[in-house]
């Protein structure tokens, strides 16, 4: 049976991704610090708790489990954090991504799958972007993900090493069974704060900018269900594991949402009219940002199941439904 080591594997989308992976038969260990991420979260195989910076550690796992492949999660994701903070992000998305790579170089390991982000491409000039466009991030934790590309791509001429970096854009939702789903202390995301807004945790919702030049003055984004994601990170596996070469694929729908439509719809899935204010824009955000997905499509069959905002919105909402009632529960 194969055997792939995934960091991050307790994350948000790391923990969909091992649920994938063991759902398609394939052995999984996931390395985490459970930083952001959940025991509860890791629905197959074994946990290792411990951390990228501590490479006598990560030796040990790579020794013990001798993983197939790779898949590397484990990573800062605030925006606005990278920019107050760039050190932190260089350090924990960076330098600690060259550490799993010498460790993957020293074991042997020729098979990596990294999450890399549509913050690459900073604020393109052509909409829907496509794996082409000008790598110019407007942000550290973008850059912090744009040199990872660069180092896996030099190690790929180096090493015998292939590697998938799959850029992701919007992502939301939340497992079909709600098993699993994103748990942020201090959510920025603007569905997970939508349905939280409906629930009553937050006042009110914010809508970032409304003179955009978009139709309706918000900005647009591709978001994509978490598990629709999931699956094209099994493509992705399979293709290396079938000496595919090294690629970079986009990873979204090909189509966009502005906030006001997410709004309604959320308004919509939940049945609950929760109030709205119009506020100023938030700094860094793109007008829009909608990913050409054309070559993941055809060169890994990658077909969506979950191209439905309805339905990505009501997943989110019942898993949001879900932490409310287990957190009353263990107050109880
Ligand atoms: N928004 C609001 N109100 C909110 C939250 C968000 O109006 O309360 C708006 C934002 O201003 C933005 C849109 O909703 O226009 C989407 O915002 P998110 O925070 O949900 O997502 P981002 O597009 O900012 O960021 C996501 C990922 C990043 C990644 C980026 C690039 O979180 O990691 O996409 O695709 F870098």
């Amino acid at each position: 049976m194969t055997r792939v080591l995934v960091t991050g594997g307790a994350g948000y989308i790391g923990s969909h991704v091992v649920k994938a992976l063991g759902e398609a038969g394939y052995q999984v260990v996931t390395y985490d610090n459970l930083s952001t991420g959940h025991q509860w979260a890791v629905l197959y195989g074994d946990l290792v708790v411990g951390d990228l910076a501590d490479k006598k550690r990560l030796r040990e796992v790579f020794a013990q489990y001798r993983p197939k492949a790779v898949m590397h999660f484990a990573a800062h994701i605030v925006v606005p954090e990278s920019v107050k903070n760039p050190l932190k992000y260089y350090r924990n998305n960076t330098v600690n991504a060259v550490n799993l790579l010498e460790a993957c170089v020293e074991f042997g390991v020729e098979n990596f799958i990294f999450s890399s982000t549509a913050a690459v491409y900073g604020e393109p000039e052509q909409i829907p972007i496509t794996e082409a466009a000008p790598l110019e991030p407007i942000n550290p934790y973008g850059q912090s993900k744009v040199l990872v590309e660069k180092i896996l791509s030099d190690c790929s001429k180096a090493y015998p090493f292939r590697y998938v970096a799959l850029r992701y854009f919007n992502v939301a939702g939340a497992d079909g069974k709600i098993r699993i789903g994103q748990v942020s202390p201090k959510p920025t995301h603007l569905i997970t704060r939508a349905v939280k807004t409906a629930l009553g945790q937050i006042d009110r919702l914010e809508i970032y900018g409304t003179d955009y030049p978009t139709p309706d003055g918000t900005c647009i984004r591709d978001y994509i269900h978490v598990d629709d994601l999931a699956h094209a990170h099994i493509l992705a596996l399979e293709h290396l594991l079938s000496s595919g070469e090294s690629r970079i694929f986009n990873c979204g729908y090909g189509h966009g949402y502005s906030v006001r439509e997410v709004v309604e719809k959320t308004k919509e899935v939940t049945g609950i009219d929760f109030p709205v204010v119009e506020a100023p824009r938030r700094e860094g955000d793109p007008p829009a940002l909608v990913a050409d997905s054309t070559r993941i499509q055809r060169e890994l069959n990658w077909q969506p199941k979950d191209d439905d905002l309805g339905y990505i919105i009501k997943t989110a909402w019942e898993w949001e439904k879900r932490v409310m009632r287990e957190r009353v529960r263990r107050k109880t």
